[in-house]
């Protein structure tokens, strides 16, 4: 027991030096189990994580069948390791969920469906605070209703493919604000520009953008209604087919839990009285 705590506060000790050293400053997003996603596997959950550094502010996009799986977050070792998913610290369950890391310390993340766990569907990743970062803003889904992520072109990505297909993919989707744009791409050749207007789209304009995302897993989060561009950047590519407009909706109607409704009924009786 002593050793192990003593051998992990060296592991702290030693990433944290090597972060400070480097200086690396932007959030990162995971995809758990990368090309595997979130599954019962051969290959442990402990090896992907373990050459990793986790920082406060990245995320970690968790991808499964939700009709056998979820992600539910444990407070400890011993839930973790018990695989005893009764008392979560928090449940995901969309088959594609995004977890910004907010906290340093150690996270524990299994499937609630036993015998998943039990064959090795668990995570435990340790977040890394470096003062010389600067910590983010609360994630959004604090602020913002709860949306959906959806992935750019599905299991295509983000890559020249044909003249109308991101158009075609964005036309049978409804978005809201909250919902969240998943880009995935090699970024070598590919980027996404965020631009302002319909003229700068048909023409293909990457002179002026509103932002740009170059990690090749990148998460947009869509923050206001209307019409959203995005286009590569790479000579020819957007010409090519490689643009998106997305029509975004206001905020989807949260649903109330009976817990909220029982609240805000609480809170209307004191208003009488
Ligand atoms: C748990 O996972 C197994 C596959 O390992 C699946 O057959 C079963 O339906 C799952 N159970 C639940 C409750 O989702």
């Amino acid at each position: 027991m002593a050793i192990t705590t003593t051998v992990k506060k060296m592991i702290l000790f030693v990433i944290t030096t090597l972060t400070v050293l480097m200086g690396t400053s932007s959030a990162t997003i995971y995809k758990v189990g990368d090309s595997d996603g979130w599954t019962a596997k051969e290959d442990t959950y402990y090896s992907w994580a373990y050459p990793k550094e986790f920082h406060v502010g990245d995320s970690l996009v968790f991808d499964y069948d939700r009709n056998i799986n979820d992600v539910t977050q444990v407070l400890g070792a011993l839930e973790y390791h018990f695989c005893d998913s009764s008392s979560p610290k928090a449940v995901y369950k969309t088959g594609q969920d995004v977890v910004t890391l907010t906290e340093p310390g150690f996270h524990y993340f299994i499937s609630s469906n036993h015998s998943q766990c039990s064959s090795g569907q668990k995570l435990d990743v340790l977040v890394i605070h470096d003062p010389s970062r600067p910590v983010p803003p609360p994630p959004p889904s604090k602020i913002l209703p709860f949306g959906k992520m959806y992935k750019v072109g599905d299991s295509k990505g983000w890559k020249v493919y044909n003249s109308d297909f991101y158009y075609k993919w964005s036309e049978e989707k409804l978005f809201h604000v909250g919902d969240s744009l998943l880009f995935e791409y090699a970024n070598e050749v590919n980027d996404v520009l965020e631009i302002s207007g319909d003229l700068e789209f048909k023409f293909c304009d990457p002179t002026s953008p509103i932002a740009v995302h170059k990690t090749g897993q990148d998460l947009v989060k869509l923050t206001k209604p209307g019409v959203h561009y995005f286009i590569s950047s790479e000579p020819g590519h957007c010409e090519a087919g490689l643009k998106l407009r997305v029509v975004v909706a206001p905020a989807a109607v949260p649903k109330f839990s009976p817990i909220d409704r029982f609240i805000s009924w609480l809170r209307t009786f004191r208003h009488h009285h």
